[in-house]
């Protein structure tokens, strides 16, 4: 979604700028601009449709410089993506402006500046931000009091950034709803959206709060609250090491994170030996928070949800809690009933998720006995508001299809499971079984890894493809709405699954010999139901490519490919099967020839509703 950079320097900042902005190319974006003040104090503007690299090309045809500036990634959301709708968006020459969010109240605004006799040149709900700003200039005052007056009349989500000519040393920002940090320097500060846009040039940031106003200048920085109180908040320095974005020997991001799940899953699960070890993991209140829960409410948007979708059925049969889970964009518009004693957990790889957060933060006391987070992105703002915390330990993720944020994600679940288990009397026995599980799965996903070159084979038959619906039974069913949504997102093939059982309440009419079904299908207790269903797609025709472990019986014959997955211990078969279609979807986008990476029309972290 769309990225921010800022910068205030005693240097020229333009190629910080458009390195912030390559930083942020992994959040999705479809156009870009970079504003400056130049040595005459004049506004110096690139704007391009498309990738970064575009407005690279035209700041070196046409080089501008300057100390001051701000510059964007824009993700169309009012008004098609163009060099017109890219941000900065400027107004009377005078000040230039970038942001991130929605003003809903965007109409009126509109209408009021029109009538004051300001025109409107872009489609989006971003200029009119501008313009107040300039408004408010032009009646005299800072460009923070100008900024402070403006946000008043905001309603929606936007983290911004702005610079005016008349004070050519400073760069104000605001956040409510969308993310904004502020990067330390010595003789320079700078502003960004999250903190990858700025390590290269400081590994020290403040994480701005909700209605924050900030001003910076190469030798100051000054943070305000909604009511204008000058305030401190505290400088975090990052740790080096943590997020490395080298893509190494891979082709592509999401290929090398594929790769990286043994590493990420070890590092998440710590190495635990039993089960209070695995509780250390969620901090310091859980145990009291924990003793109190009778069932759990889980919500997320997208993968994070599908992850939350096996959890139900861990937390249901392991652990003999209840649990309900629900996509955030419904959940925090819901008039809901929520049963005493219900712990709400949140899943969420970026931390910022816009309905993910709505939905914590209408989320009342009445309604929960606290929240947990499971999240990829310390100090995201999930995390920091959440009462539990649970940081997986992926590291950095930069292909926008989550993948082993995802896996990770499911690891997380799998303890929190383990440590309500532990609480309602699961055996001892069971409790070091799943412990070992966890211990062997680094293995078993490695395994699964040399299948590469075989799935690469299989994906070749869904290149001409337009469809393709995947099927499994019981907790493998979430995993292949998660190998589904994968597909779709980065080969745009349309992919759907289907809970096995439902195929002949409706989707067996699609089956035909253009049709490839991709099952899920593990040796577990409902693989001969699912053998079943499959036998009636073959009957219709239909192209079987069933992802099975050896014990599960299955042949290659007409129209029927095996795959055959590692077995592994049932309680982890979700994740190792995941492995497997991740490499599917990898492919299939290969061979299309796809931006895999950063497949169109979405956003690695969605801070808008
Ligand atoms: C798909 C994907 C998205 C995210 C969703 C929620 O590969 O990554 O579906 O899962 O946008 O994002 P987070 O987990 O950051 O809340």
């Amino acid at each position: 979604m769309c990225g921010i950079v800022a910068a205030a320097a005693r240097r020229e900042v333009s190629e910080i700028l458009l390195e912030g902005l390559r930083r942020l190319e992994y959040r999705g974006y479809d156009s870009a601009g970079m504003a400056l003040i130049d040595d005459e104090f004049d506004l110096k503007i690139h704007k391009r449709k498309g990738k970064v690299a575009e407005l690279e090309k035209a700041q070196l045809k046409q080089p501008y410089h300057g100390n001051t500036g701000v510059a964007h990634t824009r993700w169309a959301t009012h008004g098609e993506p163009s060099g017109v709708n890219a941000h900065p968006h400027i107004s009377g020459l005078r000040v230039a402006l970038v942001h991130n969010g929605i003003i809903e109240n965007h109409a009126a605004l509109r209408a009021e500046l029109i009538e004051d006799g300001y025109e409107i040149a872009s489609a989006t709900d971003t200029e009119v931000i501008v313009h107040l700003l300039h408004r408010s200039l032009a009646i005299g005052g800072s460009l923070l009091q100008a900024m402070q007056k403006t946000v008043v009349k905001l309603e929606g989500a936007y983290a911004l950034a702005a610079v005016d000519i008349e004070n050519p040393d400073t760069v104000v920002g605001a956040r409510t709803g969308s993310p904004l940090v502020v990067g330390v320097g010595i003789g320079e500060n700078f502003l960004a959206s999250d903190t990858m846009a700025l390590r290269q040039v400081t590994d020290r940031f403040i994480y701005l709060e909700e209605a924050d106003l900030v001003c910076i200048t190469p030798d100051s920085l000054e943070v305000y609250n909604a009511d204008g109180s000058k305030v401190q908040r505290q400088v975090e320095r990052i740790k080096e090491g943590l997020e490395t974005t080298d893509l190494g020997n891979f082709d592509h991001y999401m290929i090398k994170e594929i790769f990286e799940q043994p590493e990420a899953l070890e590092a998440t699960f710590g190495g635990a030996i039993n089960a209070e070890k695995v509780e250390n993991h969620f901090g310091d209140d859980a145990p009291a928070l924990f003793d109190q829960v009778k069932q759990v409410q889980i919500v997320a948007c997208g993968t994070s949800y599908h992850a939350g979708l096996v959890a139900r059925y861990w937390l249901e049969e392991i652990a003999g809690v209840s649990c309900d889970v629900e996509v955030a964009s419904e959940f925090r518009y819901r008039k809901r009933v929520q049963h005493k004693g219900t712990l709400l957990v949140v899943i969420s790889q970026s931390g910022e998720t816009a309905d993910t957060l709505a939905a914590l933060r209408n989320a009342t006391a009445d309604e929960f006995i606290g929240s947990l987070v499971v999240s990829n992105v310390d100090n995201s703002s999930l995390v920091r508001e959440c009462d539990l915390v649970f940081l997986t330990r992926a590291g950095i993720e930069i292909g926008v299809a989550s993948t082993k944020a995802f896996t990770t994600q499911l690891v997380a679940l799998l303890m929190l499971t383990l440590v309500l288990g532990r609480r309602r009397g699961l055996p001892d026995s069971r409790q070091r079984d799943i412990i070992a599980a966890l211990q062997s799965l680094p293995e078993c996903v490695r395994e699964t890894l040399e299948l590469n070159e075989s799935i690469q084979r299989l994906s070749e038959a869904f290149i001409p493809k337009r469809h393709a619906l995947f099927l499994a039974r019981g907790i493998q069913y979430p995993i292949a709405m998660e190998g589904a949504l994968k597909l779709k997102e980065i080969s745009y093939i349309h992919a759907e699954a289907y809970p096995a059982g439902e195929l002949k309440h409706g989707p067996l009419a699609l089956v035909d010999s253009d049709m490839p079904v991709v099952a899920v299908a593990p040796n577990d207790e409902l693989l001969e139901k699912l053998k079943s269903n499959l036998e009636e797609v073959r009957s219709r025709g239909g192209e079987l490519f069933v992802f099975a472990d050896t014990e599960a019986g299955f042949a290659n014959e007409a129209r029927v490919k095996i795959l055959p997955v590692p077995n592994c211990p049932e309680v982890i078969r979700p994740i190792v099967y995941t492995v497997a279609l991740q490499l599917l979807s990898y492919h299939v986008a290969l061979q299309k020839g796809t931006d895999v990476d950063k497949p169109r029309n979405l956003a690695k972290s969605v801070t808008v509703e």
